[in-house]
């Protein structure tokens, strides 16, 4: 038996596969940058070439594969380009499929999310669903350089609040479904973190464990937009995806709070001071 990690560099994959290792369970990390990955793992995985875009890589990723954890990688903004690599998954008979896919897709047809869910239901291959909430991850990652360089968090997500949840509660989620897979055959998980914070919040709770005053400055949708496109350099498609999910924000629908993580590994997710204190050297303020 062996566990195939699909973006098992990124945020998720690799505590998917940290937690996986920790399982005792056969695990091949996948990605298109197998520096990357060494970098990442060392020698505690094997590792494998897997590019959605190359049909060509495919069939050497699934080789004694059995289980699948799959991400769809934020630039890949048409859900057809996954379809690929999920037809090939069903012509190998994987036994599971752990998608990582997003809070509320069941009801809102606009992130890729939503097609990609139900292709991989359509092609009948076993699935769970892992719907997580907003990762505190986005404030250690793509925001953070606005508050390094500005002190100022850059979010257009207006008055509304999130449950945020830690990208490693969601990698111990992930390898719980595919561990315990045929208990966990064709079902669903919306996962999230224990408390609904705003903006504001977030930026006190930053400021009291960096020592040091950061605001959210709530920008509007076009500047946002702007910003990470022309100075970022952000790719277009990627900025557009998050500018579709912030507006669905403002409208609330990443305000609900589960207790799906619980339920799943028996734990409590982890708090955003907990993740803010963890990750203080990500926060310190960086002159430029
Ligand atoms: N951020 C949030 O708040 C949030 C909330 C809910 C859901 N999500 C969803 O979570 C997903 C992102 O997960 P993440 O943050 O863990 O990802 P991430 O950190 O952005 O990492 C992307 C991964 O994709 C791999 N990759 C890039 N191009 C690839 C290709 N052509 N073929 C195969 N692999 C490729 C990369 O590895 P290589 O460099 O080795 O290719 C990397 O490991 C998105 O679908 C997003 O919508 C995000």
């Amino acid at each position: 038996m062996k566990i195939l990690v699909t973006g098992a560099s990124g945020n998720v994959g690799k505590y998917v596969v940290k937690s996986l290792l920790q399982m005792g369970l056969p695990t091949v990390a996948a990605g298109t940058n197998i520096k990357r990955l060494k970098t990442e793992f060392g020698g505690k995985v094997d590792f494998v070439m897997l590019d959605f875009q190359d049909q060509h890589t495919f069939s050497e990723a699934l080789k004694g594969i059995n289980r699948v954890f799959l991400m769809r990688p934020p630039h890949l903004g048409k859900p057809e380009d996954l379809y690929p690599f999920i037809d090939a998954m069903k012509k190998e008979n994987i036994q599971m499929v752990c998608f990582l896919s997003l809070m509320g897709v069941e009801s809102n047809p606009l992130p890729p999310h939503h097609k990609i869910e139900k292709y991989i239901e359509h092609v009948g291959l076993p699935f769970a669903h892992l719907r997580p909430g907003f990762f505190m991850q986005n404030l250690s990652g793509i925001h953070s350089k606005e508050i390094q360089e500005k002190n100022e968090i850059f979010v257009p997500a207006g008055n509304s609040r999130t449950s945020f949840i830690d990208a490693e509660d969601i990698g111990l989620s992930a390898a719980t479904l595919l561990q315990q897979y045929n208990q966990y055959q064709n079902t669903t998980h919306t996962i999230t973190g224990s408390e609904s914070l705003s903006y504001y919040e977030i930026a006190e709770i930053l400021s009291q464990v960096s020592g040091r005053t950061i605001k959210y400055v709530k920008p509007s949708i076009l500047k946002y937009r702007n910003h990470y496109i022309q100075q970022r350099n952000i790719p277009k498609a990627y900025v557009h995806v998050t500018v579709a999910l912030y507006l669905m924000t403002r409208l609330g629908t990443a305000k609900h709070i589960t207790d799906d993580f619980f339920r799943l590994t028996n734990q409590q997710p982890r708090t955003f001071r907990e993740f803010a204190q963890s990750n203080q050297d990500i926060f310190e303020r960086v002159n430029t």
